[in-house]
């Protein structure tokens, strides 16, 4: 069982087409995977045909249960999507204000890691899909992951966001004592353009030992799918983006058995 956040500090550099794409090979390959929507915006939650408005249990009713003192209920936050092997645990619009009330509250940082460990026996991997900005989501996120994933979208000002991502990183690896395994993904990637050859370059240079050494190109076909809300992976497993997919899981799935 793999725990995969999903996360940049930077918003649309694909973390979110990265965490359903990845998840959606793997559910080709049988395995059950859940997919845990921790953005207010809830795209995910969207893209897989719940609403972000609905009273349905979610992320939200365990940050709930928890500031209240009262026993997690993590099952019951969890559904079936359409998608066979594939479950959602959703965003709620209420966790835009998340920060605001429970910022503060001593404990807060391990209540995903504590509901997931309730999970983990169901699930062959779990996906935390991560908003773009730091806060008690993403602290939650990085204490339960087990890898995380950096998608960095391969033009100028993208660098900018992975830094700030990094530095988070290093900052709770310090103060856990632990350093999360972490591999950075290019995306977007549009060869025409000298801006996605000269980022690559330097994602080369300076990252070359957390860099995927491939990248994910630009496909339009995941506007469509998003459109459609179907993963790209199974409404055209062919198409270029799927494919690169593909491999990039295949590379991840090596890195994680490398480092037990
Ligand atoms: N490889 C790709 N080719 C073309 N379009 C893409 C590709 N990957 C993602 N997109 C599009 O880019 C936009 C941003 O992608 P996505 O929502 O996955 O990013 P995000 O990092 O999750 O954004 P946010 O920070 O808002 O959560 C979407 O419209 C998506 O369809
Ligand atoms: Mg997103």
């Amino acid at each position: 069982m793999t725990i995969w956040a999903v996360a940049n500090q930077k918003g649309g550099v694909a973390k979110t087409t990265t965490a359903i794409s990845l998840a959606a090979h793997l559910t080709r390959r049988s395995q059950r995977v859940l997919m845990v929507d921790l953005d207010p915006h809830g795209s995910l939650t969207t893209w897989l045909r719940f609403s972000v408005e609905a009273e349905q249990a979610g992320v939200l009713s365990l940050f709930q249960q928890a500031a209240e003192k009262q026993p997690l209920s993590p099952a019951a936050c969890v559904h079936a999507t359409d998608f066979e092997g594939m479950d959602l645990m959703p965003a709620h619009a209420g966790l835009a204000a998340l920060d605001r009330r429970l910022g503060n509250q001593p404990g807060m940082g391990k209540v995903l890691a504590h509901a997931l460990s309730a999970l983990k026996s169901r699930y062959d991997h779990i996906f935390l899909d991560c908003p773009p900005m730091l806060g008690v989501l993403m602290i939650n996120a990085l204490a339960a992951a087990d890898h995380l994933v950096v998608p960095v979208q391969t033009e100028y000002l993208a660098l900018k966001g992975l830094e700030r991502m990094l530095r988070t990183l290093e900052m709770l690896g310090q103060s856990s004592g632990k350093a999360l395994p972490y591999t950075i993904v290019p995306t977007l990637y549009d060869k025409r353009t000298r801006a996605s050859l000269d980022t690559f370059q330097r994602l080369q240079k300076d990252h070359g030992e957390h860099l995927w050494p491939r990248f994910i190109p630009v496909d339009t076909r995941f506007r469509e799918a998003s459109r459609q809300r179907k993963p790209l992976p199974l409404m055209q497993p062919g198409a270029r983006g799927s494919m690169a997919y593909g491999v990039l899981l295949d590379d991840l799935l090596k890195e994680v058995e490398a480092h037990g």
